[in-house]
């Protein structure tokens, strides 16, 4: 077989629906690679800054390494900005659907909100804008870690004289995060919370 012969989803035949899930997982195994050419083309997106969304991802990705952060925060932190192409009012949420099977919850929680962190950072110079708006994600448990994540290695990666590694140095920690088996509790980890800087590890980076 090589295509269905339904048109109406209602018609497909078992034999149809077991090709067509062959495909799928087929078509799943390159995730990573997609993402790795869509961050390419987030060079092309928002004007403006010193520095392209590709070139500040690398730059949140590589602070974070030197950091000592583990794989999850490490690709988190690369990919965190990836919704700005197509959904520029929730670039967060888009970033975080596409990280949550596959990197612990706390992890992807921070990609999640961190649009309503970084107002920290410009809101007060913007009419119609919440400087505070991360003030009610008050009390979770990963607030202090989003903060973290914004101060640390997001709202300090727009400095075009940064020592930047090359995208292609981050490309094998992709693949490894988007290989995992999607919503393993062992990758999901629930609760748990890592440390976003290790000084030994960052000392051996
Ligand atoms: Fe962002
Ligand atoms: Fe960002």
């Amino acid at each position: 077989m090589e295509k269905v012969s339904f048109t109406q989803m209602k018609d497909g035949t078992k034999e149809e629906y077991e090709f067509l899930t062959a495909h799928e997982i087929d078509h799943t195994k390159h995730t990573a690679d997609r993402l790795l050419t869509a961050l390419v083309d987030l060079d092309k997106s928002l004007s403006g800054y010193q520095i392209t969304r590709l070139g500040h991802s690398v730059q949140s990705a590589t602070r974070a390494w030197r950091d000592g952060a583990d794989i999850d925060w490490v690709v988190s932190a690369l990919l965190h900005d990836i919704g700005d192409i197509y959904a520029p009012y929730n670039h967060d949420e888009y970033a975080a659907t596409i990280l949550k099977p596959f990197v612990r919850e706390q992890c992807s929680w921070c990609v999640q909100t961190h649009g309503d962190f970084q107002m920290l950072y410009y809101g007060h110079h913007l009419d119609g804008f919440d400087q505070n708006k991360r003030e009610r994600h008050r009390g979770h448990p990963y607030f202090d870690d989003c903060a973290e994540f914004c101060e640390r290695w997001d709202q300090a990666s727009f400095d075009p004289d940064y020592d930047d590694l090359p995208l292609e140095f981050f490309a094998p920690m992709v693949r490894e995060v988007f290989a995992r088996k999607p919503y393993d509790p062992k990758v999901i980890r629930r609760g748990e919370r890592v440390p976003l800087t290790d000084a030994k590890v960052a000392a051996e980076r």
